[in-house]
């Protein structure tokens, strides 16, 4: 199972696959220590692969063989050959029948792929690889059968569920019983799912477009049974959102979600039997925030989406995987974007775009959208994949269009339907349906590297033109020194002195997408009056860096005048980054720390801004995070980044405290809960308010606090509370919270999982000390994914000040648990490793520190592949 060196997989290698699998029928006899499998093929010799017959590869991993036939004709070890990750058959026949069984042990299964138990229900994750922890089977997207999957179980397990639909169900001998599932699409393996339990469920129905009745179920274990309204509520908007955007309708007669404690990832898109991770699916007002409604709502419908962009259209090999996940992102960004408030969504995934994609682009695994290798696929599930796929999508719906899209998107679903396909089929539909070229927009898929834009422009006077002048780089990424030049639309308009829009045609139009595809390029507007002032990258119209020299007046007339509102936020961003980076370097040089007075005063009149909605005010006061402070900086000097930070917002919150204050007090009105986007704008721009007057750690600051935490009737304001207690009370207090909230909600594992992370996030001096507590705790479960992203995560991912403490205690923490980790669940530990892989980016001893934890870590024994690519590549 462990291999100290795995070897690395190319794209340029694909073939296709030698033998296809039309049927595939499973058996499963369900027992915690020892399943029974048995699985018959209908195996055929795949025309396209050229003549012979040679030998069959079946992938497979933890398996144990009891038997293998063909024909029915038990084949003797000298007929296949045993190998570390399958077995390699002899064939003398085209078609055959293919019987194997194997046993499987689910309650000893910690990598939480393949067939597994969660609390005593079993379940499956085969994306990617896991099918082959289930049953000797070619395990690549490109193969797609029809699969019968019937369930054996106790009848203490009296919820057996697979794809599709219900054939037959029935008593077995002694106290089992059995069900039988019959999916009619063919499908690659690694969609296939099996849930059984002693689950309860809710029920919906929904009438498509064209009047099918669809059964909607939604299974949890009985206690978490009034969780599940959001999501079934999500669901039926998403289905009638595919429809009215997309025109795709549902397929089967059933769809079924079913929630698990236990999951390495948010959820999975199986066909008609969507697995979710019990945080990215359960929720009621007492128990979830406001981000926890949103984020179900987004991933329900992403789940929901893939069964068109990717089940029906899937991916040919892994390399593709942004052809599902980037497009499917793109579905589901605009999807919530129709929800809610569409600016708010589209600032959100900006800066976690910025934030976190940016740094894996500048990191030792960046890759293309479009990997050219691997070693463990499992560790390509990233946002370069997702987030910055779903941009590539979105840059392609800007160049052809809502209309030249929607007609590639059915031109591509029309074409490809029922097939395993390609990025470049993708492409190539979107092309042929608009006739537009992309031919050097490809390059998106197969460079990688964040583009670096810098403008700099020009007007002349006597002529009244003004000249921008667009220059375009990208730093080299491990495996690619020289990038060639991408072809990037660049959203603009141009304001002049009184923040009009300017006419930029004949045609009234005032606003315009440039098509950059040079290395530098000038382009003209003619017959304006007055030097204008550029609004660039509106909407952030592609997924680049991009430079401008801006002046602090600039800015803020930008922040009060764009007519585009994410370009007003982001001018609030360049202010804040502008003003940060005078203070570490004031920092480093001993100087004093200042915040220019104009800051100050914009932020002042935004808070008294009343025709500004709450939810930009909230989006305008968030200063930058030290984490998106850090990407942003050449080199991370993670004691100044603290520094400047703090030091900005102590000093925001003493200036503004009396509007703070106000705010606050206009907004703290007792009101019946509802999710409605106004409420949640009020919400978090009070909370966000409360953050900066508890900052000041004042009395009558903390005492709001306290009133908030104990009177709060929904999570958003009461986990909102807590956080604000935890990081700003004094000792006792602040104890006494979460103390308090414990005891109230330790039944609940969501409410659980966020109180963990709370704590572990916490800025407090020393919060190292009080981590090494929790993972104690008997709350704390090495096993449970959930459970370490809140803590390991919370405190590597989301605690920028007490992971970087130069002693770097922080990185020694990170290593021990990831050693541990990895001998339980590798996907989990190659995941959280990766914020000491960045150590190049850091100055002098914090990266010596994190390299050293990371040698630690290469020196602990046998990695798993996961760990050891990971591990290797940022050492490399
Ligand atoms: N396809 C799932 C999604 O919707 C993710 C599955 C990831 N699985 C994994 N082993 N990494 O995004
Ligand atoms: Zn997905």
């Amino acid at each position: 199972m462990r291999h100290a060196k795995p070897s690395t997989i190319y794209l340029k290698d694909y073939r296709a696959p030698d033998y296809l699998v039309d049927n595939t029928h499973l058996h499963f006899e369900l027992k915690p220590k020892a399943t029974l499998v048995k699985s018959r093929l209908k195996i055929r010799r795949n025309p396209a692969a050229g003549e012979g017959l040679p030998p069959l590869f079946l992938d497979g991993v933890d398996l144990i063989l009891l038997s293998i036939a063909i024909d029915g004709a038990l084949l003797s070890p000298e007929h296949y050959e045993k190998m570390p990750q399958g077995i390699l058959v002899s064939v003398d026949k085209p078609e055959f029948f293919l019987d194997i069984q194997t046993c499987i042990n689910p309650e000893d299964n910690t990598t939480l792929e393949g067939l597994y138990l969660s609390n005593g229900m079993y379940c499956t994750q085969c994306e990617a690889e896991g099918f082959r922890r289930i049953t000797f089977y070619p395990d690549r997207p490109d193969i797609m059968s029809k699969f019968t999957t019937t369930i054996v179980a106790p009848k203490e397990y009296p919820v057996l569920l697979s794809n599709g639909n219900e054939i037959s169900r029935g008593p077995c001998e002694g106290d089992h019983h059995y069900v039988t599932w019959e999916d009619p699409f063919s499908k690659p393996a690694y969609l296939f799912a099996l849930v059984a339990g002693n689950l309860q469920y809710l029920e919906d129905c929904f009438i498509t477009a064209s009047g099918r009745k669809v059964k909607l179920q939604l299974f949890t274990e009985e206690k978490n049974i009034n969780k599940g309204d959001h999501a079934l509520r999500s669901l039926k908007n998403a289905m009638r959102w595919d429809e009215a955007v997309y025109g795709r309708e549902y397929d089967l007669d059933i769809f079924m979600i079913v929630a698990v404690d236990h999951f390495n990832m948010g959820a999975m898109e199986n066909k008609g039997l969507n697995i979710f991770n019990s945080a990215c699916v359960l929720a009621s007002p007492e128990t979830a925030t406001d981000a926890t409604f949103q984020r179900i709502e987004s991933i329900v419908g992403h789940e929901y989406f893939h069964n068109w962009s990717g089940n029906r259209v899937t991916c040919r090999d892994w390399f593709q995987l942004s052809l599902k996940e980037g497009f499917t992102v793109f579905r589901d960004a605009e999807f919530s974007a129709d929800m809610n408030s569409r600016a708010v969504k589209r600032i959100e995934d900006v800066s976690l775009l910025r934030t976190n994609q940016f740094a894996e682009d500048a990191g030792p695994m960046a890759h293309p959208v479009r990997p050219d290798s691997y070693m463990e696929i499992s560790n390509f599930y990233t946002l370069t994949v997702y987030e910055k796929g779903a941009e590539v999508v979105r840059m392609i719906h800007t160049l052809l269009g809502p209309r030249g899209f929607r007609k590639g998107s059915d031109l591509y679903f029309e074409r490809h339907d029922g097939c395993a396909v390609t990025c470049e089929d993708f492409v190539r539909a979107m092309e042929d349906a608009s006739q537009i070229d992309l031919v050097q927009f490809r390059r998106w898929y197969s460079q990688a590297g964040t583009p670096q834009l810098t403008v700099t422009d020009y007007f002349d006077e006597t002529l009244g033109t003004y000249v921008l002048t667009v220059r375009q780089s990208c730093p080299p990424t491990p495996g690619q020194r020289e990038k060639r030049p991408f072809h990037i639309p660049l959203k603009l308009g141009l304001l002049d002195k009184n923040g009009n829009e300017l006419v930029l045609d004949g045609q009234g139009t005032t606003q315009c997408v440039l098509e950059i595809t040079e290395a530098e390029q000038s382009f003209e507007f003619t017959e304006l009056s007055e030097k204008p002032l550029p609004s660039l990258l509106r909407d952030f119209s592609a997924p680049v860096k991009i430079d401008y020299p801006y002046s602090i007046d600039q800015l803020l007339f930008l922040m009060s005048n764009d007519s585009d509102t994410f370009n007003r936020w982001d001018a609030s961003q360049r202010l804040a980054f502008l003003a940060l980076s005078d203070l570490q370097q004031a920092y480093r040089t001993g100087g004093v720390l200042q915040l220019q007075p104009e800051l100050i005063a914009a932020y002042r009149s935004v808070l008294l801004n009343r025709d500004l909605e709450p939810a930009l005010v909230a989006e305008l006061l968030q200063l930058p995070s030290e984490q998106s402070i850090a990407e942003a900086s050449v080199h991370i000097d993670a004691e100044a980044i603290v520094a400047a930070r703090e030091f900005a917002l102590q000093t925001l919150a003493e200036a503004l405290f009396g509007e703070f204050r106000a705010q606050y007090t206009a907004l703290n009105v007792r009101k019946s809960f509802s999710l409605s986007a106004k409420d949640i704008a009020e919400r978090k721009l009070k909370n966000t308010c409360l953050l900066y007057l508890c900052a000041t750690e004042t009395a009558d600051a903390l005492a709001l606090a306290q009133e908030q935490f104990d009177t709060a009737n929904n999570m958003t304001d009461k986990a909102a509370a807590l956080s604000v207690l935890i990081n700003h009370a004094g000792d006792k207090q602040a104890i006494a919270a979460i103390e308090q909230f414990y005891q109230c909600w330790k039944e609940d594992a969501q409410v659980v999982e966020l109180w963990l992370g709370q704590q572990s996030r916490s800025s407090r001096r020393g919060n190292l000390s009080a981590v090494e507590k929790l993972i104690q705790h008997p709350a704390f479960d090495l096993k449970n994914p959930n459970r370490v992203r809140a803590v390991i995560g919370g405190f590597a991912k989301g605690n920028f000040s007490q992971f970087h403490r130069s002693d770097g205690s922080g990185f020694e923490f990170l290593a021990d648990q990831v050693i541990t980790l990895d001998k339980l669940n590798p996907q989990i530990a190659a995941q959280q490793v990766i914020p000491i892989t960045r150590w190049k980016r850091y100055t002098g001893d914090l990266a010596r520190k994190m390299k050293i934890a990371l040698k630690k870590i290469m020196d602990s024994g046998d990695l798993s592949g996961d760990l050891y690519e990971v591990v290797s590549k940022s050492l490399n």
